[in-house]
């Protein structure tokens, strides 16, 4: 009997352009009072992602909430005494804190943002993948669905993926892996699992290129270059750290370089002008000399966050996810082998700021 082909990866190529928010010094001002007036009559806190804008990073620490990766998010959100969660991000952050957080109401700002590794990925492709190696531990990233999560043995960040794959290595187990080809392929090569890799990628990451950051890299010699791993392999291979966002984060306020390669989402140097000022950052080159790029070194779904559709969601209650209590209930145990792992081995799963 022959196997039907599997194509691993659907193409994402409805990329919505970048569209920042513009907004004048009196509307974000009466915006942001607005939203802080609401978080209090709501019972809500505001969950926010690194990659989203410095408005929205300030307005969740003034107001008590935080800016961390999804997972933080969710935990700081399950760990809270509101009744609301706003969270500021892409949906599968937002559908992350529901999993883990059924009994609170989570609202998104806008319910477009999503992330081309979760596009990437439908649930009922994935299922099939699955089915026809079903002696493989599935291990699935943070950036998928819920649908995606339920059907996974384990769910992984970034910071956590190597060793969790290390630890199922070691028990001989194989394992499938989705929706990251490229962090697929650094977690297999950090830990030498037999992996089969879905192939998705992310929009962003993907367009790094190698050429520009050693181009940089010899004009700024003396520059420590950062890596998201969601980069391609030869941009990995330049790095000196490569890590989640929080890590790299980390990087730049602990490393004694006074200058830094960044390459990953443009939105994570707002906090790196915080935790360590005095240095200069520069941005990882992306798409290339003189070549147009989808993204430019900033996630367009991110980009869709905003004051006003926050206001607005707060306002209204619109934008609610919803995740659906079968897929729930399957999804929460992928996700919670990874926090019982994290708990019991000491590994940190991610910072979160504002603290
Ligand atoms: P974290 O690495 O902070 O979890 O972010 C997820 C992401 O979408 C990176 O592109
Ligand atoms: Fe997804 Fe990439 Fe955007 Fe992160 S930066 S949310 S991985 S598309």
């Amino acid at each position: 009997m022959t196997e039907r082909h599997i194509i691993t990866a659907r193409p994402v190529t409805d990329v919505p352009p970048v569209v920042e928010e513009t907004l004048g010094d009196d509307e974000r001002a009466a915006l942001k009072t607005r939203i802080k007036q609401l978080l209090r009559a709501r019972d809500a806190i505001l969950l926010a992602h690194y990659y989203t804008s410095g408005d929205l990073q300030d307005l969740a620490i003034e107001t008590s909430g935080c800016v961390s990766d999804s997972l933080e998010m969710a935990r700081f959100g399950h760990a809270a005494t509101a009744k609301t969660l706003i969270v500021a991000g892409v949906r599968f952050m937002g559908e992350t804190a529901k999993i883990l957080n059924p009994e609170k109401r989570v609202l998104m700002p806008d319910l477009h943002a999503e992330c081309s590794l979760d596009l990437s990925c439908p649930a009922d492709d994935f299922a099939e993948f699955c089915a026809q190696h079903p002696e493989r531990t599935v291990v699935v990233y943070a950036n998928t669905s819920a649908a995606v999560k339920a059907r996974a043995d384990w769910m992984v960040t970034s910071s956590i993926a190597v060793p969790v794959v290390r630890h199922l290595h070691a028990q001989g187990r194989k394992i499938l892996w989705a929706p990251d080809r490229y962090l697929g392929d650094y977690v297999q090569k950090a830990t030498g699992a037999d992996m089969i890799l879905w192939q998705g990628s992310c929009v962003v990451h993907e367009r790094f290129k190698a050429e520009g950051i050693r181009d940089l890299k010899r004009e700024h010699p003396e520059a420590a270059v950062l890596v998201h791993p969601e980069s391609p392999a030869e941009v990995i291979a330049l790095a000196d750290v490569v890590g989640s966002t929080t890590q790299i984060i980390n990087a730049v306020r602990d490393l004694p370089q006074p200058t830094f390669i960044v390459a990953t989402d443009n939105g994570i140097f707002h906090k790196m002008r915080e935790v360590a000022p005095g240095k200069l950052l520069l941005e990882a080159p992306s798409g290339g000399r003189g070549a147009t790029c989808v993204s430019c070194a900033h996630c367009p779904w991110m980009a869709m966050n905003g004051l006003r559709s926050l206001c607005h969601a707060l306002e209204t209650g619109a934008n609610e996810i919803l995740v659906d209590e079968a897929i729930r209930t399957q999804a929460v145990r992928s996700i919670s082998r990874m926090l019982e792992f994290a708990a019991t081995t000491g590994v940190a799963v991610r910072g979160r700021s504002g603290d």
